[in-house]
């Protein structure tokens, strides 16, 4: 499963490049406010941090102010995902930007009917929010089953990216039920290295090498 980070912070962003194990970063319209960056020059910094994709969104509602959006985005780097939302017009210029060779994350996806529409329209990513599904009383991990189900049984080419996630289990429960990326605030990633007994471990075996008096180097 690759890991993307929900964040704009570019520190943030760099100190996770640096471990290796980032595969991509996905913003949207939130997460540039609170940066307090200008748009254009926080993804284009990022996609020259990252190798993998960078989700940048559009903010227009009607197919042709999407496109027009989506043209100034992609010239931000070769590694741009231009983010729509599950809509008929965002599916519309899903279809449009993914047949010109584009990449696409259609985001905001709340039912694995959306998530059918999207894979037709040729999605490069669906993003369904588990974590804001979880608040209003339905079970997240759930919709990314069923969309699991109804890709494998169509052979949809279409990468479920688990967004909206809010705590480690929903990480493991993603890779567990298959999905193909998790992208997570920078805060989950790290706590997906933490166990007590790994930092107790550790403690307990330096102890005993400094009674052996030895050194490595
Ligand atoms: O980028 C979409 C997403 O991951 C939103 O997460 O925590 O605002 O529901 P959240």
């Amino acid at each position: 499963m690759k890991f993307f980070a929900d964040t704009a912070e570019i520190d943030e962003i760099r100190e996770l490049a640096d471990t290796g194990l980032l595969d991509g970063v996905t913003t949207n319209p939130s997460l540039i406010h609170k940066s307090g960056r200008n748009f254009l020059e926080v993804v284009r910094e990022i996609a020259g941090v990252v190798a993998g994709p960078v989700s940048a969104e559009v903010v227009a509602l009607d197919h042709e102010g999407m496109m027009r959006e989506a043209e100034v985005l992609r010239k931000l780097g070769d590694n741009i995902a231009i983010k729509v939302p599950l809509t008929p017009a965002g599916l519309k210029t899903c279809k449009a930007l993914t047949g010109d060779g584009s990449m696409v994350n259609v985001t905001l996806c709340f039912s694995a009917a959306q998530a059918l529409l999207a894979a037709k329209a040729g999605a490069t990513f669906i993003s369904p929010f588990v974590g804001r599904h979880d608040d209003v009383g339905f079970d997240g991990m759930s919709l990314i089953a069923d969309i699991r189900l109804i890709y494998d049984n169509y052979d949809f080419d279409t990468q479920i990216l688990v967004a909206s996630v809010r705590h480690p289990m929903h990480v493991v429960e993603s890779a567990k039920i298959g999905a193909d990326v998790m992208t997570a605030p920078p805060k989950i990633i790290w706590q997906l290295f933490k166990h007590p007994l790994t930092d107790s471990g550790i403690a307990g075996f330096l102890k005993d090498w400094e009674q052996t008096g030895q050194k490595i180097v």
